[in-house]
């Protein structure tokens, strides 16, 4: 609490599981669930819910989850002893701040909500002041869960482990999501008092609500939806927790006003931005980091990822757009096009088959069937920079660096390694030549030596 009577609150993220099933080398809290790793949506769930202060606990070698959390504290869980010991991994921390309530949650839960969260702090909060609040919820198969046990009023008495449950327990449907919400004046001293004799020997943060309980604190039950406290244990339930991430995330972009024409085909990142009155079709790929301005039609089979793109634009069908792709207004990318870090100017069009990477292409542009940048050499990226409303022949190779001037003309099929200057023609072509008559001698040829050899044969 502060001084103005305001309650202030500390999250502890607990991340030090080695996440053993899913076979990785990389931490399980940083696989990526709509292209964010679970952590990053728990961190982002405590933020929307205006959590003070946030503490991971991480297990020892997790370099890479400490940078990946940064610039959040992390606290190190050296031997993984169960969930109340990792809490006072982070001892210190809670200690620095009594009067806070200390939020407890999970960092392979990504689907938690921020509101569910804020729901948690108000029960807290409430004239009973419970000294704990358990997130329950009653999941398809109870399986594994701690059982939330309730005495003849409904009032949270203990929570059971699945393996330490009686045949009478085990039949308890409620169960534990692992989210808690604890008094923090009074937590170290609940949590120093658990044991671990039990059938996992490990000491389980569950006990503290019996432990509350002797001491006289009330527990409160808050109830959550069983999509949004799904643990990610295994690579399957990472597919779980996409598909309930992608099915929110389109209904969010429908709701803001795109249409999607079969959104069970479009897969959006947690950040994916659109506009109003934007257009996907079918089976469309967004990856981190793209903005979609108002009316754009994105056309069936793109992959788009850190693309910006302009209001009016038509994308697709079939195109790629990486990142660094900036396209302005009424920009059109046709099919089998790729753009990669490259601004294109209003009412630019790249229509069929060609490779724009590393440059800037002023407005009124129009690339050519089989356009390509020649961007590298082997060795470094170099810059194409072509001017406003100049045109780019088919099957052209603009070998960078170098520059089209605006209003230029780059004759078809030509592989342009020197600057053309606005307003003029380049073509690097050879010349043609003509034969008279040259196909029907031939041709004639070569029918009259088929009939011989039929006769021969
Ligand atoms: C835990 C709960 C169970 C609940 C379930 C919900 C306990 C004792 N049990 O069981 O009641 O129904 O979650 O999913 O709390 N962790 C550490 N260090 C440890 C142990 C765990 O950081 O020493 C972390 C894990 O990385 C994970 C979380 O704590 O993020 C939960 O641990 P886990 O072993 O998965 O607990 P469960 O057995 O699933
Ligand atoms: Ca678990």
């Amino acid at each position: 609490m502060q001084a103005d009577g305001k309650s202030t609150t500390t999250a502890v993220v607990l991340a030090a599981g080695l996440g053993t099933r899913m076979k990785s080398d990389l931490a399980k809290v940083l696989h990526p669930v709509a292209g964010r790793p679970m952590i990053g949506h728990v961190l982002a769930a405590l933020d929307g819910a205006a959590v003070e202060r946030t503490v991971v606990v991480i297990g020892d070698g997790m370099a890479g989850l400490a940078n990946a959390v940064q610039p959040l504290p992390t606290a190190v869980q050296t031997d993984r002893l169960g969930t109340a010991h990792a809490v006072l991994a982070a001892r210190d921390f809670i200690r620095a701040h009594p009067g806070d309530d200390l939020l407890v949650v999970f960092g392979d839960t990504p689907l938690i909500t921020p509101e569910t969260l804020t729901a948690m702090l108000a029960a807290r909060r409430t004239a009973a002041r419970p000294g704990v609040v358990v997130l329950g919820f009653t999941p398809a198969d109870p399986a594994l869960y701690g059982r939330l046990i309730q005495d003849g009023d409904g009032a949270l008495t203990a929570i059971v482990e699945a393996k330490d449950a009686t045949p009478e327990q085990l039949a308890v449907t409620l169960c534990n999501s692992g989210v808690m919400v604890i008094d923090g004046a009074r937590a170290l001293d609940w949590l120093d008092r658990i044991g671990n004799a039990n059938a996992k020997g490990e000491y389980y943060l569950t006990d503290i609500v019996a432990i509350a309980r002797a001491d006289g604190a009330a527990a409160a039950v808050v109830i959550g939806d069983a999509d949004e406290v799904m643990g990610v244990n295994s690579r399957a339930d990472l597919a779980d927790a996409e598909a309930v991430a992608q099915r929110r995330l389109r209904a969010r972009a429908m709701a803001g006003g795109a249409t999607l024409t079969d959104p069970q085909t479009v897969y959006l990142s947690w950040d994916t931005q659109l506009g109003r009155d934007v257009v996907i079709g079918p089976n469309v790929f967004f990856g981190p980091n793209v903005s979609i301005a108002d009316n754009v039609e994105i056309r069936a089979f793109c992959h788009i990822e850190g693309a910006t793109v302009g209001p009016g634009a038509v994308i697709g069908p079939f195109a790629r757009l990486r990142p660094g792709a900036d396209l302005a207004e009424g920009v059109h990318i046709g099919n089998f096009v790729e753009i990669k870090a490259a601004t294109l100017g209003a009412g630019s069009k790249a229509n069929h088959l060609s490779y724009v990477g590393d440059s800037e292409v002023g407005a009124g542009v129009n690339i050519g069937a089989g356009t390509i940048t020649c961007n590298y050499d082997g060795h470094v990226k170099s810059k194409t920079v072509i001017g406003d409303h100049a045109f780019i022949g088919s099957n052209t190779a603009l070998v960078a660096p170098v520059t089209v001037g605006a209003g230029a003309i780059v004759g078809a099929g030509s592989a342009i390694s020197k600057n053309v200057a606005a307003g003029a023609l380049a073509v690097t072509r050879a010349e043609q030549k003509e034969v008279t008559g040259w196909a029907d001698r031939f041709n004639a040829k070569r029918r009259k030596d088929k009939q011989d050899r039929k006769k021969e044969g």
